[in-house]
Parts: C-alpha cells; sequence; structure tokens
C-alpha cells in the first residue's frame, strides 16, 4: 500500500477546552529505528489526554505533540531493525503521544498483535489502561488470587479493567465510583461491592464486608482525601498504589500505620518510561492478559465512538465523568 505524505491530524491549537482540539493537516511520520508506522482505525481517548489538552500533562521529550497513547491499525511500512512484525499486520500499540492521527508511529516492543474476537475500537482501548493496570496492581501491587482489593475510579477505563482483571485473577473487588447506576455497573463487571461514594463511606463498607480484615491492595487515582483512608483500611501487609491525583497530591499521613500493618505506599506512571521498561511491561501483558482477552474472559468496555475530527466532543463527554469504561475516536 502506498504511504501518502499528508494525513488529518487533531493537534492541540493551545491549552484550554475541549475547542482547541482542531482537525489540520500535517505530514506522514517516518518510522525510525525499532519503529513501525500504523494505518489508524481507532485510537482511544484517555484522561491523561484532556489533563494534555489543559496544558497539565507535557508529552514527554521526543514524543509527538499530537495527543493520544494508544491505537490499533494495520502496520503498513517497518522502520530499520524490525523483526517478529510485518507489513499488513494487524496490531495495537501503546503510544507516547500522536494517536488523534489516520498515521502514527510505534515503537515496535509496544505493538501487540490484535487478539482473536477482539474489535479495532476495542484493541484501541486497551493499551494504556491494560498495561497501566497491569504494571500497578500486579506488578507493583503484587494482586494475587484471594486478595481483598480495592478500585477507586471503578467506572473509568482503568477502573472497569482494573475490576475485570482482579476478578480474573481470584481476588474479591471494592470499587467505588460517583453514583448508584456506577456503583451497580461495577458490580456488572465482577466486583462483590460497587460503592457509590457520594452516600456512603467506603472505610465502614469495606470493614463491615470484610470482617475487620481489610484491603489488601488499593489502586488509587483520587490521592488527597483519600490517602489517610486508604491507610486506615489496608490489612497487615496491605499495598496503596497511587496512580493519578484527582482528588490533590498533598496529604497527611500517619506513619505509625504503615509500621505497625507493615504497608506499602507506592505508585507509578507509566508514560514516563522508557521503551525498554514499556517493553517489559508489554511481555507481561502479552503472557498474562492476552489469553484472557482471546477466551473472552476480559473486555474492554466501550462507553462511546467518535469520528477522529470530532475528537473534543469525546473530551466533552469524558469531562462529565458520566461515562462507563472507554471512549475511542474511530478513523
Ligand atoms: N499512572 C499512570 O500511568 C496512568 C495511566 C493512565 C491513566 N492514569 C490516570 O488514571 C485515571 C483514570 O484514567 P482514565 O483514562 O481511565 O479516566 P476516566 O475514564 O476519565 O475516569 C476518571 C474517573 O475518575 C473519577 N474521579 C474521581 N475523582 C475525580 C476528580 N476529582 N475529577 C475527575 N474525575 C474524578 C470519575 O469517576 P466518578 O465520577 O465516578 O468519581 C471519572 O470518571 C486518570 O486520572 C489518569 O490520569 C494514570
Amino acid at each position: 500500500m502506498s504511504v501518502p505524505d499528508l494525513m488529518t491530524v487533531v493537534e492541540i491549537a493551545a491549552p484550554g477546552g475541549p475547542e482547541q482540539l482542531k482537525p489540520v493537516k500535517r505530514a506522514v511520520p517516518k518510522p525510525g529505528n525499532q519503529e513501525v508506522l500504523v494505518r489508524v482505525a481507532a485510537a482511544g481517548v484517555n484522561r491523561p489526554d484532556v489533563m494534555q489538552r489543559q496544558g497539565r500533562y507535557p508529552p514527554p521529550a521526543g514524543a509527538s505533540d499530537l495527543p493520544g497513547l494508544e491505537v490499533a491499525g494495520e502496520i503498513i511500512a517497518l522502520g530499520a531493525g524490525v523483526s517478529g512484525l510485518a507489513i499488513g499486520d494487524q496490531v495495537t500499540a501503546l503510544l507516547a503521544g500522536g494517536g488523534y492521527a489516520e498515521y502514527a508511529v510505534a515503537a515496535a516492543p509496544l505493538c501487540l498483535p490484535v487478539p482473536n474476537g477482539i474489535s479495532m475500537v476495542e484493541a484501541a482501548a486497551i493499551p494504556e489502561t491494560f498495561f497501566t493496570v497491569w504494571t500497578n496492581l500486579f506488578d507493583r501491587g503484587r494482586c494475587k488470587a484471594g486478595d481483598n482489593v480495592l478500585v477507586h475510579g471503578g467506572t473509568s477505563g482503568i477502573g472497569t479493567t482494573a475490576i475485570q482483571l482482579a476478578v480474573a485473577w481470584g481476588a474479591r473487588v471494592f470499587a467505588t465510583a460517583g453514583s448508584e447506576d456506577k456503583a451497580r455497573a461495577c458490580e456488572r463487571l465482577g466486583a462483590a461491592r460497587g460503592i457509590n461514594y457520594r452516600t456512603e463511606d467506603f472505610v465502614e463498607v469495606i470493614r463491615a464486608a470484610t470482617a475487620g480484615a481489610g484491603i489488601d491492595v488499593t489502586l488509587d487515582m483520587v490521592a488527597g482525601s483519600y490517602v489517610a483512608r486508604n491507610l486506615e483500611i489496608a490489612a497487615l501487609e496491605g499495598r496503596v498504589v497511587t496512580i493519578s491525583l484527582l482528588g490533590g497530591s498533598r496529604a497527611e499521613v500517619n506513619m505509625g500505620v504503615i509500621l505497625t500493618k507493615r504497608l506499602t505506599l507506592t505508585g507509578s506512571t507509566l508514560r514516563s518510561r522508557t521503551v525498554a521498561q514499556k517493553a517489559e511491561v508489554a511481555e507481561a501483558v502479552r503472557k498474562n492478559v492476552w489469553p484472557l482477552l482471546a477466551a473472552g474472559r476480559v473486555r474492554p468496555v466501550i462507553h462511546a465512538t467518535f469520528p477522529l475530527a470530532e475528537a473534543g466532543e469525546a473530551h466533552r463527554l469524558m469531562e462529565t465523568s458520566n461515562h462507563i469504561g472507554k471512549i475511542v475516536l474511530t478513523v
């Protein structure tokens, strides 16, 4: 297939609201060493894209200035030194940016085959959330069968993934969300109990439901006022993993609780890691999660799709927080 010189992309014209996402023409990028060019069929939308648009999450050095951390599509060109991938392969890829476009360059080690039975829209919704959940809940958080797991933001793209993976692992999952409907949606995904944090105190609910044992692993995107409560409800040897700061970055911590319960407080971001570090996550996800996707035991939850040119509408929807699961752009 011939590669055109120009493509439509959606760029951030200036930091600001969703109206700053504008379709424009740009040169189709060329794949470099160990990179491939993907003709994008669908691109996932993630909360970090919203933060980037607002000017609060600049792309790492060397990354595209375009938003978009994940795409699915067909490989149409190979850079130097690529092995194990071929033109025509259908892949889903984790990007450091550049996904809101008709064509995107991806690092070869961060391309995974589209699993059997998974559509391009679903495939585009996988890398950012599944890689993030894997490296935080399982790698850092050491989630294992029989654990009590707490997922905050249970209906987010990250949350819907974390609930399903933890349940598939044999954990008992509690999930918080901002409405009754969303709490029930968490339960439909396998959570033992969805907690509407607007009407219920998650510490009280979990203390009662676990007969005081508490939570082994918490995946937290809120921080702020949740930090002390996460520690309060943590089990002996519990792990609390912070992946975002939606509720604020500052918290007062009672170090005595960490000592007496032998807790681990940790956290991470995915985007700033090197390709080699992300490739390790990709390998672990391919080994541990791809069989679950192929078997239909876990599946990305798609809330809505928008054409690429309507990326601004997709961001508006995300900022309402009314969605359950992922929002995806189609090309
Ligand atoms: N560390 C990493 O590597 C990494 C990677 C990807 C994403 N993330 C982070 O993980 C979080 C989820 O990402 P996503 O793409 O899955 O997002 P998303 O689908 O937009 O979900 C975010 C959810 O967080 C909840 N929330 C709680 N407090 C909030 C607040 N103060 N403002 C806005 N929302 C709030 C909202 O649900 P309720 O209304 O039900 O509370 C909202 O639906 C984001 O914060 C993102 O930055 C981190």
